[in-house]
């Protein structure tokens, strides 16, 4: 088992495509241990790691959380309510307050970009960005890739749509240019509304609309609209947003037959996806989110150099 050239991932450009590859394969050995009646390793005894989580989370937080006492560190989880933070604390005063008690690694997420980055100023910890704002969310693309590389084996060439609100998504801003450096073709495509002001620097192709390129996509990447981080209404209404954009029984008729749908979740029934969409093997959605417990042990793993006899055992 190697070990990754970053201390810390705030963004997926700080992993080598090799850094990415190792924690695909690391994630499958412990996809393995995830399969077994007792999945406990002994790997991060006596480590500590803290889930930051400063903004509301299903998947990720429990996830990491999951990971953490798989691999027997000890895990601290913080949220608003429980933090400082909602007495005034900023962010620096917590970052060093959490140095102070020696802490090995922590997982932020904040609804501010560049959160991650202010920690690795103020802690000695490795941080792992667990999405910050509408920037980046670097351990969903890893389990994305995962879930990619065990469907078809390879990145090269497959043909790639993320459907959506590509402007506000942090899950497209680490997950597009990670495909691109490893050989997919991505098209992003959305209303001019729902596109950030220079989408060409995601590395990929630009589609306004879904129809005419349905039919070429291996990956039908679905993002979410979110409701939360839309300051102006960029679409007259969910309905429309659904019927030139979502994937229903018309749309999922139309796909190729070995195609894929993905979904980071949570997911808005009946916008991105019907019903049926949600329901149909087709869709890895939790196939997803089950790759994401696996992966982010591999993080862990490789960022806290646990030992091979713990991987082992
Ligand atoms: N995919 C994702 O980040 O989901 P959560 O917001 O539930 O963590």
């Amino acid at each position: 088992m190697g070990a990754l050239s970053c201390e810390h991932v705030l963004n997926i450009q700080d992993l080598s495509n090799a850094d990415i590859m190792l924690v695909l394969d690391t994630a499958r050995s412990f996809k393995e241990v995830n399969e077994r009646t007792i999945k406990k390793l002994p790997t991060l005894r006596g480590r500590t790691v803290v889930n930051l989580f400063l903004e509301p989370s299903t998947r990720t937080r429990t996830s990491f959380e999951i990971a953490a006492k798989r691999l027997s560190a000890d895990g601290i989880n913080m949220s608003p309510s429980t933090s400082a933070t909602v007495k005034g604390e900023s962010l620096v005063d917590t970052a060093q307050t959490l140095d102070a008690m020696d802490c090995d690694l922590v997982i932020i997420r904040h609804r501010y970009a560049g959160s991650p980055y202010v920690l690795t100023q103020n802690m000695r910890a490795h941080i792992i960005n667990g999405g910050d704002g509408k920037h980046q969310h670097p351990t969903q693309a890893l389990l994305d890739l995962f879930t990619i590389r065990e469907k078809f084996g390879r990145f090269e060439g497959l043909e790639v749509g993320i459907v959506g609100d590509i402007a506000h998504s942090r899950v497209c801003g680490s997950l597009a240019p990670a495909l691109t450096a490893l050989g997919a073709r991505v098209t992003v495509v959305a209303p001019p509304t729902l596109l950030p002001a220079c989408p060409e620097a995601l590395g990929a192709d630009v589609s306004f609309e879904l129809d005419p390129v349905l039919e070429k996509l291996d990956v039908v990447y679905m993002l979410r609209i979110q409701q939360e981080r839309i300051e102006q209404s960029p679409l007259p209404t969910l309905r429309e947003y659904a019927r030139l954009y979502g994937i229903g029984t018309d749309r999922l008729a139309r796909l190729k037959e070995e195609a894929i749908i993905m979904h980071p979740g949570p997911v808005n029934r009946g916008v991105e996806l019907s019903s049926e969409a949600v329901d149909t093997a087709r869709n890895l959605l939790l196939y997803q989110v089950n790759a994401g417990v696996a992966v982010r042990m591999a993080l862990m793993y490789l960022l806290l150099g646990g030992d091979k006899d713990g991987l082992a055992a």
